[in-house]
């Protein structure tokens, strides 16, 4: 069950970032889904109420979500890379990244998704492959571990750069047509 590793979650003192959070950001969503999203780490408001993607990044997330009729609280799982916010949100170190990946890899385990959605580079290098550069390779479909994995663009680099709008529709698309797929 998610919820007793949640708990068991919101003590972790696995490395430093607990000594500058507000809260740990587990994850949101629903635990019986097919397709999980997976960031990067909590910023600030994330920190403060302890939800992913609740800023302005994650308010454009939404929208893209409920563009082929997802939502957040009802038929997927987001979860981030690193459970605490990293401090002046710079990258997690690749040590912090390491240290919480048990935390993902145990929320993996009991939510048995069939899609993983990564969102921007550093998700995508740490869940599909190092290689991966995410301009290059946004939107494209991987296997690996008998999932089905995309690397897509951050939504805090699409609100940068808001000509890279529409491709990440086309990327949702081709999200939603694999959605079709598995479920027949
Ligand atoms: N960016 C992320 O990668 N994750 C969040 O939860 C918020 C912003």
């Amino acid at each position: 069950m998610l919820k007793s590793l949640k708990n068991k979650c919101l003590d972790c003192k696995n490395c430093n970032l607990c000594e500058t959070r507000h809260n740990v950001v587990f994850g949101v969503g629903n635990e019986k889904t097919d397709i999980m999203f997976i960031g990067e780490g909590p910023g600030e408001q994330e920190d403060l109420k302890g939800e992913p993607f609740v800023g302005r990044a994650g308010m454009l997330l939404d929208k893209l979500l409920n563009s082929i009729h997802l939502d957040r609280h009802e038929n997927i799982y987001i979860a981030n890379i690193v459970k605490c916010r990293p401090p002046q949100n710079r990258d997690p170190k690749p040590e912090e990244q390491d240290m919480c990946l048990t935390w993902l890899y145990e929320q993996i385990r009991i939510i048995e998704p069939k899609i993983i959605v990564c969102l921007g580079r550093i998700a995508a290098a740490k869940m599909i492959d190092p290689d991966i550069k995410i301009m290059r390779d946004h939107g494209k479909i991987y296997r690996k571990d008998g999932l089905i994995m995309m690397p897509i663009l951050h939504p805090a680099a699409i609100l940068r750069n808001q000509h890279l709008l529409p491709e990440t529709f086309g990327d949702f698309l081709r999200l939603r047509d694999e959605l079709e797929k598995i479920s027949g």
